[in-house]
């Protein structure tokens, strides 16, 4: 391995897993016990937007009784290290890659710590249940607060900053992510067709696109990632 200037690091739930975040399609994943039709798209929300504000409000307060393990400490260490940039693309909407020491984070899927409002369009740090009655800190309507979610059938954040780092980028890692929803299933391939960068793929199991990658790692993200960060680091040094 040559020493990377450029990384992008992909998230998904498997890296908050050892944390005790549930992930979506293990068993006994969130998606085994709730419908995505009901809670997760935009027309859940029309229909019952009590049930899934109580479904949000659920894994909002879960935040604060989990803490980030070696995993996201390693990628901390990454960011601060490493002699040039190392950016955390998450598709999870927890806030773990933060209290674990990474700055520099695109939250594609959208951030449980945050609500926004349907009128203003502001967009608020958010810990407390947010219901239909809560009204909005700046423009005082209600209801007219929803979770800062990317919700299936919604466009994902900054995906155009993304594009541009997927094209720069001299290093791929994908952590804890199965493969399955697009675009964030599409990184590698789009990386692989940019030239010459190498890509990793860190998961317990090999996942739907292992075969676009040029290496892989199975195991736990608290296992292998501190190593993986600890070699990356030594080549900086060599
Ligand atoms: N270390 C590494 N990988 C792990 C670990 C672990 N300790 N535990 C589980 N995994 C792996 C699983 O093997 C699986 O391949 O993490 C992956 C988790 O996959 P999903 O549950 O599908 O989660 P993710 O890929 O993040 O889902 C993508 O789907 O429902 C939407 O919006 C939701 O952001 C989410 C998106």
């Amino acid at each position: 391995m040559a020493s990377y200037k450029n990384i992008v690091v992909l998230t998904g739930a498997g890296i908050s897993a050892e944390s005790g975040v549930s992930t979506f399609r293990d068993s006994g994943g969130l998606w085994e016990k709730h419908r995505i039709e009901d809670v997760a798209t935009p027309d859940a929300f029309r229909r019952d937007p009590e049930r899934v504000q109580n479904f949000y409000n659920l894994r909002r307060a879960q935040l604060s009784a989990v803490e980030p393990h070696a995993a996201h400490f390693a990628l901390g260490r990454l960011e601060k290290e490493l002699e040039g940039r190392v950016t955390v693309v998450t598709q999870n909407v927890d806030n773990l890659h933060e209290r674990g020491g990474s700055t520099n984070i695109i939250h594609m899927h959208g951030e449980l710590a945050k609500v926004r409002c349907q009128t203003c369009h502001q967009v608020f740090e958010w810990l407390e249940d947010c219901t239909q009655e809560t009204s909005c800190p700046a423009c005082g309507q209600s209801p007219a607060l929803r979770p800062h979610i990317v919700w299936f059938g919604e466009m994902p954040f900054e995906m155009d900053r993304i594009e541009s780092l997927l094209y720069e980028c001299d290093l791929f890692v994908s952590v804890g992510t199965s493969g399955n929803v697009y675009p964030a299933a599409g990184f590698v391939a789009a990386v692989r067709s940019h030239g010459m960068a190498h890509t990793i793929e860190v998961n317990l199991e090999p996942s739907e696109g292992v075969s676009y990658f040029a290496e892989t790692r199975h195991g736990k993200a608290g296992e292998l990632l501190p190593e993986l960060v600890e070699e990356l680091l030594t080549l900086r040094k060599k």
